[in-house]
């Protein structure tokens, strides 16, 4: 019998979200057993399910740690797979000219929105960078986050790039939660290709990808920004095929701000997620469910660009296609960062309901980074990365409108936030 480190019992509810990632009908199975436990070893899950058979199974030490979770919940840890959370500055004025009327392309029209956050992280070394990422990291943990997803792409330059992807690497090293590093050189143009937007296609194709890709683990997705004004659909499908034959995984930021064919693009690359998609056509969405690529909707930015539609997630659920969750965390378009808040507006502003709602912020959100083997549901052989609420179920989450609701994060077995 295995000496365990962990020991989870009497949830209020366990919630395993066991099964593999969910489509259609299925999103709402949350896989829960009552009064379930959970045991981990080496930071991995040992055993889970009904309490008797789990303390038949393993025993506990003097080192184990045993949580009491009667009366609360117990859930995977959050999987945030769309963040931009690797930046400097932050940009509260232009939120105030929002406030007063003004949209967010004219803002970046005028030179502010990307650009303006381009400027503070060009100027930042790439220890401030580590510095304020580790801090935004440990926020994310309170909220319940264990995986999360961060893009570059307010470098714009080879060189600042690189120093952003080499901030989150090192985010990663120092950090307990488990970070999966985005190359998205394609989020702008910058100021000096302006002019020219060609030519910063050429340099991206001819010279960043190849030099990320020089450097093994530095990212594991390619994103681009498909949009009137930033990149074409022609542009974005030459970045992606290159991106693609380098060996990278595929992401889209499609249809965000207009329906210029980013979903469908997505799915004709193979990409694994296409990620807003608040203006995609039924047959972008239908493509998409087709490809088998993630569909990953991102309700803060709605919220917070006041002026947008929330995406159609529920034509999406009835469409087929795999749902999921995704904070879009960045100083632009959505400075929150919380899941649980994010589980709320979907269930407020997508019509999911709170089953659906977490099974897309949890597994469906880890197979849109290529994490569903490892993390997003609670099965034995998966890193143990749970969170216990600090309520009765899961439906709690969006009724608390997200507040207050984590209690404790175990991140790979060890008790991060308590
Ligand atoms: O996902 N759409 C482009 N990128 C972000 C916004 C980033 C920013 O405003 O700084 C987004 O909404
Ligand atoms: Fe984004």
């Amino acid at each position: 019998m295995t000496t365990v480190d962990l020991l989870i019992v009497g949830a209020g509810e366990l919630v395993t979200m066991a099964g593999g990632p969910r489509r259609g009908a299925r999103l709402k199975d949350p896989a829960a057993i009552p009064g379930g436990a959970l045991a981990a070893k080496d930071g991995r899950i040992v055993a889970v399910g009904l309490a008797d058979e789990v303390l038949a199974a393993v025993r506990t030490g003097p080192d184990t740690c045993v949580i009491d979770a009667r009366g609360r919940a117990v859930i995977p840890g959050f999987v945030d797979p769309h963040t931009h959370l690797c930046f400097a500055g932050d940009r509260a004025e232009e939120f105030a000219l929002r406030l007063g009327g003004a949209t967010y392309q004219e803002i970046a029209a005028r030179g502010g929105g990307i650009l303006n956050t381009v400027r503070a992280t060009r100027e930042a070394s790439q220890v401030e960078l580590v510095t304020l990422g580790l801090r935004r990291l440990d926020q994310l943990a309170l909220a319940g986050t264990t995986t999360v997803e961060v893009k570059s792409g307010y470098g714009l330059t080879t060189e600042h790039e690189l120093k952003q992807l080499r901030a989150i690497r090192e985010m990663d090293r120092r950090h307990p939660l488990t970070v999966v590093p985005t190359f998205m050189g394609a989020h702008e143009v910058p100021p000096e290709h302006r002019s020219r937007p060609e030519a910063y296609v050429d340099l991206l194709v001819e010279e960043m990808l190849p030099a990320v890709a020089a450097e093994p683990g530095l990212a594991r997705f390619a994103d681009v920004f498909t949009e009137r004004g930033v990149f074409s659909v022609a542009d974005s499908r030459r970045i992606l095929q290159r991106a693609k034959e380098l060996g990278f995984g595929l992401k889209v930021h499609a249809d965000e701000l207009s329906d210029l064919g980013g979903a469908m693009l997505a799915a004709e690359m193979g990409a694994i997620s296409a990620e807003h998609l608040l203006h995609a056509s039924d047959e972008g969405l239908r493509r998409l469910a087709e490809a088998g690529t993630v569909a990953v909707c991102l309700p803060g930015t709605s919220f917070c660009l006041m002026n947008a539609p929330y995406a159609r997630a529920r034509r999406m659920v009835e469409l087929g296609c795999t749902v999921a969750l995704a904070s879009d965390y960045n100083p632009g378009s959505c400075p929150a960062y919380s899941m649980p808040f994010m589980i709320t507006l979907a269930c407020m502003h997508l019509g999911l309901d709170p089953s659906e709602a977490l099974a897309a912020a949890t597994i469906n959100a880890a197979a849109a980074i290529g994490h569903e083997s490892e993390v997003g549901s609670l099965e034995v052989g998966k890193l143990a990365d749970v969170v216990i609420l600090s309520s009765p179920t899961h439906r709690h989450i969006p009724y608390h409108m997200g507040m207050g609701v984590v209690a404790q994060v175990v991140k790979q077995g060890r008790l991060i936030v308590d």
